[in-house]
């Protein structure tokens, strides 16, 4: 296997997280010797171009794993439990986006600048963890390094690109039909726009209902941030209370955060560290990053760093990131670069 240029194959290249992973690899100049693109049979003989030459897209189905070094994965869990090990097993690092494998002792799940060197130790596969989890990882990382997280209430604002390509075009179809009667909005009496992708309609509203109901009236989406924060920080004990919502926002998980560490943080230490944090950007001084602001960005913001006023001691903070870019494709992208 060559890891100084590595042949590299893209699994769910056509989805959200996908097209991002081509568009990244190109952007920094990832040092590929060949590029391969899997997605299902749909979209299967359809030619693409990159800069590595037009790829004709593979049958995931039917793709032959051999001489593939690193293999970028994000095209479901389902796809990645029954796909991932034999492309391992064939030879190549999976890095996989889906949540299938995060909870297992033999990956490692890795949030590039936060905790790195946990890569080392993988077996064939790494995890790339939730994009919610991600983007406050960011901020957590280093305030944890400096003074020990011991508490965590998190509640996130999460963007309809976290669920892929389809959660952008319900939020357009119906920003667009419960747009056409702002009245019924104002006074009641809108209907419903139709189809069942989100529990409830996503336009002009939130669902507090990110992922699907599981233990003790907790989402998966809430479990991932209470188990990947714990597993990423190698800290078991940390105390976290989850709440995941989802708005009507295309790209860009916020989350705001209440965070109590081993010993009192002062604001200016917590603004301190922040500033410094690697792939975030402070935004101080009142000035505000909203999701908006940080799609296409590569970089978290942070803003809303202040000294928690119930009981004192601790940090708030609001932090959002472009879900498709560090919450998915660049972290992976960043993972491969480890690799090398
Ligand atoms: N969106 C995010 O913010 C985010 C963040 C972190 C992780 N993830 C994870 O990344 C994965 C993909 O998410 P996404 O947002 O990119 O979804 P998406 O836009 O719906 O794209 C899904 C991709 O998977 C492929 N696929 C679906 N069924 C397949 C099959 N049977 N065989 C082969 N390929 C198949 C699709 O190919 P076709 O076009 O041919 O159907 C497409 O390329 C998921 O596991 C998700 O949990 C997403």
């Amino acid at each position: 296997m060559s890891m100084n240029n590595p042949r590299v194959a893209v699994v769910g290249a056509t989805g959200a997280v996908g097209s991002a992973m081509q568009s990244i690899l190109a952007s920094r100049h990832f040092p590929a010797s060949e590029i391969r693109l899997m997605a299902s049979e749909r979209s299967a003989g359809r030619v693409v171009p990159t800069p590595w030459g037009d790829v004709v897209i593979e049958n995931l189905a039917t793709a032959d794993p051999v001489g593939i070094d690193i293999a970028l994965f994000s095209a479901g869990g389902a796809r990645s439990r029954e796909y991932a090990p034999r492309f391992a097993a064939a030879g190549a690092v999976v890095i996989d986006n889906s949540s299938a494998f995060r909870a297992d002792p033999d990956v490692p799940l890795v949030v590039a600048e936060v905790n790195d060197d946990a890569i080392h130790a993988h077996h064939g596969i790494v995890s790339n963890p939730n994009c919610t989890t991600m983007v406050v990882m960011m901020a957590l990382g280093p305030l944890h390094r400096a003074a020990g997280l011991r508490r965590l209430t998190v509640c996130s604002y999460q963007a309809v690109s976290g669920s892929g390509q389809t959660g952008m075009d319900v939020l357009a179809h119906e920003l667009d039909v419960l747009g056409k009667d702002r009245d019924l909005l104002v006074h009641g009496g809108w209907s419903d726009p139709g189809g069942d992708f989100y529990a409830r309609p996503i336009g002009y509203n939130v669902l507090p209902h990110a992922g699907s109901f599981t233990e003790q009236g907790y989402t998966d989406e809430e479990w991932k941030l209470v188990h990947e924060t714990r597993k990423i920080l190698d800290a078991p004990d940390i105390l976290i209370e989850p709440t995941c919502v989802r708005v009507p926002v295309m790209v860009g998980h916020g989350i705001a955060a209440t965070a109590f560490f081993s010993r009192p943080v002062s604001v200016d230490e917590a603004r301190e560290i922040l500033g410094a944090a690697p792939g975030a950007e402070l935004w101080d001084d009142n000035k505000v990053p909203t999701p908006l602001d940080c799609a296409g960005r590569d970089g978290v913001l942070i803003g809303r760093v202040r000294a928690t006023v119930g009981e004192e001691g601790g940090i708030s903070l609001w932090t959002v990131g472009d879900n498709l870019r560090k919450g998915a494709a660049l972290n992976a992208v960043q993972l491969a670069e480890l690799l090398l």
